[in-house]
Order: structure tokens, then sequence, then C-alpha cells
């Protein structure tokens, strides 16, 4: 059977930040081709399905979408079907097996090769692209992505992981620690500033962990040069690792003021013993010292936290602690996930009673209630305070906007429907609370007619 020529993708994406920017990037290379998006798999000839295997749950996910994306391919057999990401990682060659009419199989490390693996499949030939190719190899197509949305730009600084946390898949999926250089990523940066973008996140599994290859610059060293190129309003990045947080990094925050004072810094667990079994390499005393640098450095810091429930062994007391943990350190928000044993991790093998499913469920509905607690009265303390909101997308009911304070909130509030500021930076008062969003009212007294026009990255029609 001859293949034809897709004319129509889609790619869906399931997990991190990092699969996100891989969509993008397997996007432009399809967009490169002359081959067109479409949300629509109706339309779609070739269809991408970038999965996420962190936990259980998601990896399931991955197959039950492969089967129903099979079940097109039935009707139209001329429809090609790619897996992409961590699942397919984890499965190479045995995702051909259990799905025999899937096209191709690209790992997270080989994204940048979906141009030759394409080519290669019309021409008869099924590929699995998996494993991990030294960085010098790997294909970042930085002047050509298509980058989504108008505003924030994503620039991946390290890819893998050198942990070694019990429960996690990642180091298995995504490899070990490859760097990209500090070159690279700033004409990367440099470059998205120059398109429009007020908004830059750092990508990395352990983002802080980044060194340069040629001079061993850290991550500190990073930010700062980073957060000094003009016309950048706003720097983030995800995700950290405490152990490897610097006071050269805490001093950034007092730095540069468009490091936004916000942090995603995940604990896991509360309880020093669980945190062991872990393999986190730290307990909780440095992770308050941290946190307690990071508020001095930068006031009104707003942090989030990752957390798991019902690691094997974890005993209510130890789970009391991780409340415990919650109450000290007010997190603006928190994740949190039972635990979810994974293929190949060494948690397997802890020889640890397992947490009832009962228990683990309970102790999430705890968590998040206390949690609820902690955030509306967070957020409450916020009313008539004013934010420069970064403008990313029209709100949910007609005449209303959404966007992000610096501290990573979610608002929104009215603006003139016949105007759209999605990528500006306008001034908004928060009016009422909500636990997980805020409501607020433009302060400009002639808003709209205001604005000031030159702070916007969009042309703005009125
Ligand atoms: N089970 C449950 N949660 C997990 N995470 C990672 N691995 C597991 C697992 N096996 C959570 C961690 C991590 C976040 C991205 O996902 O909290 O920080």
């Amino acid at each position: 059977m001859t293949i034809d020529f897709p004319k129509r993708f889609l790619v869906e994406t399931w997990g991190c930040q990092m699969n996100e920017l891989d969509s993008q990037r397997l996007s432009s290379q399809l967009m490169q081709e002359g081959i067109l998006p479409t949300s629509d798999p109706q339309q779609a000839d070739l269809i991408l399905l970038n999965s996420c295997s962190v936990r259980e749950k998601a990896a399931h996910k991955a197959y039950s979408r492969l089967g129903e994306y099979r079940l097109l391919k039935e009707k139209r057999p001329g429809l090609l079907l790619g897996f992409c990401g961590c699942v397919a990682q984890q499965e190479g060659d045995q995702a051909l097996k259990r799905v025999p009419d899937l096209d191709f199989v690209i790992g997270p490390a080989r994204v940048g090769e979906l141009r030759q693996i394409l080519r290669q499949r019309l021409v008869g030939k099924r590929v699995v692209a998996t494993g991990f190719p030294d960085a010098a190899e790997r294909n970042y197509d930085m002047d050509t992505l298509s980058r989504e949305g108008t505003h924030k730009g994503m620039v991946t600084i390290i890819e893998g992981c050198n942990k070694k946390c019990t429960f996690c898949i990642v180091p298995s999926t995504r490899g070990p620690e490859q760097n990209r250089p500090l070159d690279d990523i700033l004409s990367e940066v440099r470059h998205l500033l120059d398109f429009g973008f007020r908004e830059i996140e750092l990508l990395g599994q352990t983002v802080n962990h980044w060194r340069d290859p040629a001079t061993s610059a850290d991550f500190a060293v990073l930010l700062d040069r980073v957060a000094s190129l003009d016309g950048l309003d706003r720097l983030r990045f995800v995700t950290s690792y405490p152990r490897d947080f610097t006071q050269e990094m805490v001093d950034q925050f007092a730095r540069h003021s468009n490091i936004c004072p916000y942090l995603h810094l995940p604990v896991q667990s509360g309880s020093d013993r669980v945190l062991k079994m872990m393999g986190r390499g730290y307990a909780t005393e440095l992770y308050f010292d941290l946190i307690e640098r990071l508020r001095k450095s930068r006031p009104g810091i707003a942090l989030s936290t990752d957390i798991i429930v019902g690691f094997p062994g974890e005993t209510e007391q130890d789970f009391q602690l991780t409340l415990d943990l919650l109450s000290r350190v007010r997190f603006a928000s928190v994740y949190a996930f039972k635990y979810s044993p994974r293929p190949g991790t060494a948690a397997l093998r802890l020889n640890q009673p397992e947490v009832p499913l009962e228990d683990a469920d309970r102790r999430l509905q705890t968590l998040f209630s206390l949690q609820r607690e902690i955030q509306t009265k967070i957020n409450q303390a916020l009313v008539g305070e004013v934010f420069e909101v970064l403008v990313t997308s029209l709100g949910k009911s007609a005449g209303t906007l959404t966007g992000r304070t610096p501290c990573h909130r979610v608002i929104h509030f009215e603006h003139d429907t016949a105007t759209s500021y999605i990528g500006s930076l306008i001034d908004v008062k928060v009016e009422r609370a909500y636990p997980h969003s805020l409501i607020g009212s433009t302060v400009l007294p002639g808003w709209p007619e205001q604005i000031d026009r030159s702070r916007s990255s969009l042309p703005i029609v009125s």
C-alpha cells in the first residue's frame, strides 16, 4: 500500500511542560513540511500522541487513546499514527507489537528527528526511535519552533534527570542529564523576545542543576544573564530541586524584579523518614531553611509544591508531618498525588508495607481540604491589592479576560469585548478571592483607552 503524504496533523499532549514543548517542536517540524494543524481527528491524516508515564493512570490513558485512534484507522487505513513521549520511550519495540498498526514510535530525546522518521514511513519503514543521543546530536529546531500562544515562550535548558528518587520513572524515560550550552539558551531567549514574547519559562526536570557544558557556570549565572536581557518582563523556571538551590540562586530573586515572585519547589513529604525512603537526599530542615531564605530575598513570593501521599511505609504519623509542613509553609498551591508504583523503580523493592488504597484516598482528601482552607485565607488577604496582570486568554464568560499575576495566580476581570488584549500587561485590582482564582477589575480610570500600548507585544486594534 502506498501512503499519501499527510495534509493535516493533530498532536495530543499529556503530562508536563516538557511534553508541551516537545509537542510544539513536533508541530513545527510538520508545518515546515507544509502539513497543517487541525484540532479535528476526523480531518487529520497524521495523529501524534505525546504520552506521559509519571503515574500509572496516565500511562493507561495513553493506550486507551491509542485504541480509540486505531478505530479511526480501521475506517481510514491511510491515517498515520505516531506514538511519542515517555510511554513511547518506555515501551519501544513493544509498542509496535502491542499496537500493530502504529506507524512509528518516538522517545522524548528523539523529537527532533520527526521529519526523517516520517519520510522513512512513507517509503515503508516503521521506525522506533528511542534512547538518548548526546546533547550535541539533539536537534532543538530553535529558530523554527511553531510557538503556541503569544506571550509565554518555553525554553529547554536541561533535559533528563540524574536523581534517584525511588518513586520516579522519569530518569528511565528522559535519560541522564544533558545540559544545553549557555549561548544557545541566550540566543533562543533573545529570539523569542524579538518576536514579542513577554514571559520566558526555563524548563528542565531539575532546572536548577543546569551547568554550562563549557564553563561550568551554574543556574544562578544563567538566571542573572537571562533576567538581564532587554525586553523580558517575566522570567520563570520549572522544576527546581530543593537540595540544588544555592544561596546565589536565592539572591537572584532580590536582584532581578523580572524574575517572578513564584517558585515551584516539590517537597514530596513532610516526614524525614519518608523522604529518606524516597531517596530525596534532603531532610525537612533544609527545605524550611530554604523557604525562609527565599522569603527574605523576595517577600511575598508565592510557593507551590508537589506531594505524594501513601508512599510505601508511610504511617499516619508521617502523613500528619506532611499536613504540619503545609500549615507551616502555607503554599499558594499544592499538587498532590497518590503514590503510583512504576515499573523499574527502586520503591518496588523497598520491602515496606503498602498503604491501603482507602487510607491513601482519605489522606489525599484530608490534605486537599486543609490546603483549600490555607489557600482561601491567603487569597482573601490579596483583596484590594493591585497586580500587573499578563493577559493570557479571553475569559469563559463573555466580556471577560483571564490573566496571571506575577505570582502566577489566575485572575479574571471584565474587558471591552471589541478588543483583545491578549499578551498585554494590565493593572488589575483584586475584588474577590476564591481558593483557585481571583476576580478583579481594571484600575485605569479611562480603561481601556489609557492602556500603555508601547508595552503590548501585539498590535492592538481598537
Ligand atoms: N506516584 C505518584 N506521584 C508521582 N510523582 C512522580 N512519580 C510518582 C509516582 N510514582 C509526582 C511527584 C512529582 C510529580 C511531577 O509527580 O510529586 O514531583
